[in-house]
């Protein structure tokens, strides 16, 4: 542990957006860990709730001499669970700075009774792992990477239920409808059925968003589904710049129809169109259709993300903090 004064961690909770300057400085926290792991630590929610007005997390920072040298999110959205993602500064690891972010979190997680701490580890690091482990918290859930080469894979216009048309998402009209049909399509998520229209709004306004390659399936001009695609720039995933299936989502009442598949390949080719070499999506490992679906056009496993807990509701008497 750390001896003098000047090396002391300080941890600290905030909640609402950060002042530009401390969100700045947790993004560069999460570039140099980046750096040295291999993988970003902190996933696009998170980087989006550093500054959203609505975002329902609390921020904790640890710091040493004034300077950020860990930092966790925590989404305390919902009742039944707090889900974190954490990272420490790589000069700084080993030296307990993860270990009392953990605590702090798991404190803040029994404000609420019966609620359980959930950690997200990208890339499943053997750091993370054991570092996890020494918490007592196993695997609760694990997040697929699945990866499909563009330049090999046939080009084909997939065949469309009668009656679906496809059309761009036009911004400022389609929001509501997307917005229902996300949340019917995605009920049982924990994540992505509950995009408010905060959120949506936040990704109209990135840099990345295109309403080009959000391609929507109507009926009558009912919506029945869609698929929305993003392209990440040269060294987000390599040297080259990778599209990804982002968002694929079809009405329960649509379902069966072919209409999800359809709208995989449609995505796959307008990523394909652009001049991108690769896609990427992610998934649920245990959402074996949805595997299924994307290995039939050509995704392979490319990396997981790990979700840790603790099976035990967290509270200060019931969870083993270290020592
Ligand atoms: C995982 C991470 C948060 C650990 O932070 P840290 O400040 O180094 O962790 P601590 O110093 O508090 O370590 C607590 C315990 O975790 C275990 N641990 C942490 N890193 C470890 C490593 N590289 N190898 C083996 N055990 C490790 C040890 O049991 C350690 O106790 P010890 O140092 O007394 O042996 C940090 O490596 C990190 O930021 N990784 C990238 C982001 C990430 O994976 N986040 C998800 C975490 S679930």
């Amino acid at each position: 542990m750390l001896d003098d004064a000047s090396s002391q961690v300080i941890l600290s909770a905030t909640a609402g957006p950060l002042p530009a300057g401390s969100a700045g400085a947790v993004r560069a926290l999460a570039d140099r860990a980046a750096a040295a792991d291999g993988v970003p630590p902190l996933s696009e929610q998170p980087l989006l709730w550093l500054s959203a007005p609505e975002a329902p997390v609390v921020h904790l920072h640890a710091t040493v001499g004034g300077a950020l040298v860990g930092y966790a999110q925590l989404d305390v959205g919902t009742q039944s669970s707090t889900k974190a993602e954490l990272v420490v500064d790589p000069e700084h690891r080993r030296t307990g700075v993860g270990r009392a972010l953990l605590t702090r979190a798991l404190a803040e997680t029994s404000v609420v009774p019966g609620r359980t701490l959930r950690v997200w580890a990208h890339g499943d690091l053997p750091a993370a792992r054991r570092f996890a482990e020494d918490q007592g918290m196993a695997v609760v859930r694990e997040l697929l990477q699945m990866r499909v080469d563009l330049t090999t894979r046939p080009a084909s216009t997939p065949a469309l239920p009668t009656g679906v048309t496809v059309r761009a998402f036009e911004p400022g009209r389609d929001e509501d409808a997307w917005r229902r049909v996300n949340s019917r399509a995605f009920a049982h998520h924990p994540e992505q059925g509950r995009m408010t229209s905060a959120d949506l709004r936040a990704r109209e306004s990135e840099p990345w968003f295109d309403p080009a390659g959000f391609l929507l399936a109507e009926r009558d001009g009912i919506l029945l589904g869609s698929v929305w695609t993003k392209v990440h720039p040269a060294g987000e995933h390599g040297a080259d710049p990778v599209g990804e299936i982002y968002v694929v989502g079809v009405d329960p009442d649509a379902q069966g129809l072919g209409l999800g598949r359809a709208l995989t390949a449609l995505g796959l080719n307008h990523l394909a169109a652009r001049g991108l070499g690769a896609a990427i999506l992610y998934t649920g490992a245990e959402n074996t259709v949805a595997v299924h679906t994307y290995e039939r056009a050509g995704f392979v496993r490319s990396a997981v993300d790990v979700m840790f807990g603790s099976d035990t509701p967290s509270s200060p008497a019931g969870v083993t903090m270290g020592a």
